[in-house]
């Protein structure tokens, strides 16, 4: 399909974080309490395309119109999207009226019940799109930033394969930016998704970290361990060491559940086939394959393998009971214009 005139087409693959991200320190310019560590992937991504109305006709009162995967957006979804593009509009000043609306069209590429369909790759193909479809070219740190205050994971997805988002210092959050982590680069790994029964929708990340800062006796615990979890996760990426790496991404995720599970009420995003599916990665390791897990706020178990297990990785885990189905994704690029905006 040719894009309309102004329209510009971004893509921006998922990241799945080996040292999570749970909590901020400043709610409403979305900084996190601590740094985090994901491996950016080739799939499971979303398409968005952003063009704005830029006589600006819409009038007083007209509204963004985001539809996605062929429906319209529901309210909340559409009021975060036009706060995000509002920042955009800001900042692209007079090369895009501010009463100028958006028509926004995104695709995911997982199907949205799935519980993966993640604001991760969303918000960093809105980034892209939206601040090329304004006239602007941001440098990726600048993409990183913006991307960050739609979703906290989002900041990741600017960049290809190991990435690395920084807490940053500053009141404003100009330096809590993502960066691309050296070393990584052409290592063949996998990570092999066993999608699990879907149970009743969880509760949002965004929530379920204020949720856990506010009432969880581990999130103390769990805020302190963030950065020695990171520097070994550095250290194991630039030696490629996959048992290294796996280690401290198993630990991260439990303990980042370990805190939540700990909040009042608890919040538990597991459900039985996680379990089993946790234990399938074990039993895979005690027969001498490396292969590791993370899970992130949902009940999916993501294993972290090289590309030669990944068959086998994924036939084991598909077996397992309550297993739907399994993905399998490569490292990927950061987000880019794929139509439009000169690309
Ligand atoms: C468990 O980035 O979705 O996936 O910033 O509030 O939008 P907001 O949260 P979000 O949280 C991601 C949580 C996680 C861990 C991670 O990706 O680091």
């Amino acid at each position: 399909m040719t894009a309309a005139a102004g329209a510009v087409t971004a893509f921006a693959g998922t990241n799945i974080a080996l040292v999570k991200y749970w909590g901020k320190r400043d709610a409403a310019l979305n900084l996190p309490a601590t740094g985090s560590l994901s491996l950016t992937l080739d799939r499971l991504g979303t398409r968005t395309t952003v063009h704005f109305d830029g006589d600006g006709g819409g009038g007083a009162g007209a509204t963004d119109r985001i539809v996605m995967n062929g429906a319209p957006a529901d309210a909340a979804t559409t009021a975060r999207v036009t706060a995000f593009l509002d920042r955009v509009r800001a900042h692209a000043g007079s090369r895009v009226g501010s009463t100028a609306r958006a028509f926004v069209t995104t695709e995911n590429g997982v199907p949205t019940a799935s519980g993966l369909a993640s604001s991760a790759s969303g918000f960093a193909a809105l980034a892209v799109a939206a601040t090329r479809a304004a006239g602007l070219e941001l440098p990726p740190d600048e993409l990183s930033v913006l991307a960050r205050l739609g979703s906290g994971s989002a900041a990741r997805s600017i960049f290809g394969g190991f990435v690395e988002m920084a807490r940053g210092q500053r009141a404003d959050g100009s330096d809590a930016a993502a960066r691309p982590l050296a070393g990584g680069e052409g290592w063949d790994v996998r990570l092999v998704v066993a999608v699990t029964t879907v149970g009743p929708k969880p509760m949002g990340s965004t929530a379920a970290m204020e949720h856990t800062a506010r009432t969880s006796p581990y999130y103390a615990a769990w805020l302190a361990g963030v950065d020695i979890d990171l520097a070994a996760a550095r250290v194991a990426i630039a030696a490629r060491d996959l048992p290294a790496l796996g280690v401290v991404a198993e630990r991260s995720a439990l303990r980042m559940h370990a805190a939540a599970m700990a909040a009042d009420p608890a919040i538990i995003y597991w459900n039985p086939a996680t379990l089993a599916a946790l234990a399938c990665v074990r039993a895979l390791r005690e027969r001498g394959l490396p292969v590791f897990f993370t899970i992130d706020a949902g009940p999916h178990v993501k294993a972290l393998c090289r590309a030669a297990h990944a068959d086998e990785v994924a036939v084991s885990l598909a077996a397992v009971p309550g297993v739907v189905k399994t993905l399998t994704a490569a490292p990927g690029p950061g987000a880019r214009v794929v139509e439009g905006g000169g690309a």
